[in-house]
């Protein structure tokens, strides 16, 4: 504990407007896409029983094993801060037993014990979407398309994505037999934190980053080779319908993703315009057992989850138009009144009421002051009151964006202005 100023913990952010002005946008998006996809907003507890996430992810996962938020109440039970949404969310479905498909989306922050850095964080946001209830391979489809659809919408354009199949659980045993009989004969070849770990869960070594795991993997056996006839069709499905949809993919036979849970389809959306440790801005799969390792009775299940922190740094190091477009967009227009307070105060609520967003100053200040506000808002046109207004019954408009160019203002009588300022406003929104 400090005894100086307080701040937020490492590898946590606050954000602020007109930074936050970027997350409004992104969350908003995705419920518009997730709606017209026909998903519903799920909203679950930030902590459950640790047993959801050890059961869930996988007790052998780096998450659980390395990074998890875990906590003992004053009733004495262990919680765990969610470190990623689909586990709760299955432990939802397991719970409450909707009527299948059950396709739910949600917005949440995540909570993962990082070493930080940029594009990773002790706490990040996701959006996501889960579908319980099919094993049908247009669902994966669905999900993905979501996903593609979504970074389409948001402006994102430099975006790679990569699928993979894990199979099920059978095609999986014999693939992790496989790759364990090769890892025991070239134990030495491993990473060293590979070297102690990965008898464990071999798979995570296809996860590792280091070279030494990395060749030794390339030369191994492939999840491809170990698939059974019945998880080819699903994968060949999955991608036939991606090229149906006109969707660019590519085959990455070692994308296990770092859960437990993931049967057949795995998939990864990366940035290309983002350094490679931390390119992920989006990822899913299909989780056929996750529900009956919950507790509840055999469910098949695909989601996918995408980092809000990562969204907006891939944005950025696109140069996408869209980050100063949406960061720049504040109000439309701000009541400039140097008599007092209440022909503001009567005006902003006539012109919220008409569905102009608008902001006014507060505390009685000076004419300039009161600019500075206007402009510093962010909007568009400032609505301009003074004694000469007050008694001539007008406002006068001003054009806060013709910038050094001269000024461009004129008057409107009071009667008419707020229907002005309304059709100002619609026509602003068409360009
Ligand atoms: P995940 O790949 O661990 O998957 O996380 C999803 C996304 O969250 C990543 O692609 C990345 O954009 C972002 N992310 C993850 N960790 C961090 C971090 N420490 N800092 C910043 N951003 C991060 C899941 O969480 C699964 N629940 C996805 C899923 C849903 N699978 C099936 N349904």
């Amino acid at each position: 504990m400090s005894d100086g100023q307080l701040t937020s913990p490492p590898g946590t952010h606050d954000v602020l407007s007109p930074a936050s002005r970027l997350w409004e946008f992104l969350i908003g998006t995705f419920a518009n896409e997730a709606r017209r996809y026909g998903f519903g907003l799920i909203v679950s507890p930030m902590f459950e029983d640790v047993a959801v996430f050890h059961r869930g992810i996988g007790e052998q996962s780096d998450v659980a094993r390395k990074e998890m938020y875990t906590f003992t109440d004053r009733g004495e039970r262990t919680y765990a801060l969610r470190p990623e949404g689909t586990a709760s969310v299955v432990r939802a479905f397991v719970q409450h037993n909707p009527t299948p498909p059950w396709k739910a989306w949600y917005a949440t922050p995540a909570f993962r014990y990082e070493r930080p850095q940029a594009g990773r964080y002790r706490q990040h946001h996701q959006v996501g979407v889960e579908a319980l209830g099919s094993d049908d391979p247009y669902i994966d489809l669905e999900v993905i398309s979501l996903a593609w659809r979504f970074y389409e919408a948001i402006g994102l354009r430099r975006i790679t994505l990569m699928v993979n199949s894990m199979g099920h659980a059978e095609c999986r045993a014999e693939f992790v037999e496989l790759l364990t009989a090769y890892f025991e004969e070239n134990e030495t070849r491993l990473c060293d934190e590979h070297t102690k770990v990965w008898s464990t869960n071999p798979l995570r070594v296809l996860d590792c980053k280091k070279d030494s795991c990395v060749s030794l993997v390339q030369e191994g056996p492939t999840l491809p080779a170990s698939l059974c006839a019945e998880c080819r069709d699903h994968f060949a499905v999955v991608t036939a319908g991606l090229d149906a949809l006109e969707i660019p993919w590519t085959a990455n036979p070692n994308l296990v993703r770092g859960f437990d849970y993931y049967t057949r389809t795995t998939f990864e959306f990366a940035s290309d315009a983002l350094a490679n440790a931390q390119n992920a801005i989006g990822g899913g799969g299909r989780y056929d057992r996750l529900a009956e390792d919950l507790g509840g009775s055999p469910t098949p299940g695909v989601g996918f989850g995408s980092g809000i922190e990562r969204l907006i740094l891939a944005l950025e190091a696109e140069e996408s138009p869209v980050v100063s477009a949406v960061r720049e967009a504040g109000v439309f227009a701000y009541v400039v009144d140097t008599t007092g307070g209440l022909a503001a105060l009567t005006l902003t609520s006539s012109l919220r009421a008409a569905g102009v967003s608008v902001d006014r100053a507060f505390d009685r200040r000076s004419m300039k002051s009161q600019l500075k506000a206007a402009d510093r808002s962010g909007a568009r046109w400032a609505l301009l009151i003074g004694d000469q207004e007050t008694h001539g019954g007008y406002v006068t408009l001003r054009d806060l964006r013709v910038g050094d160019e001269g000024e461009r203002q004129y008057q409107v009588p009071r009667a008419d202005v707020v229907a002005h300022v309304a059709e100002l406003q619609r026509k602003n929104s068409e360009i």
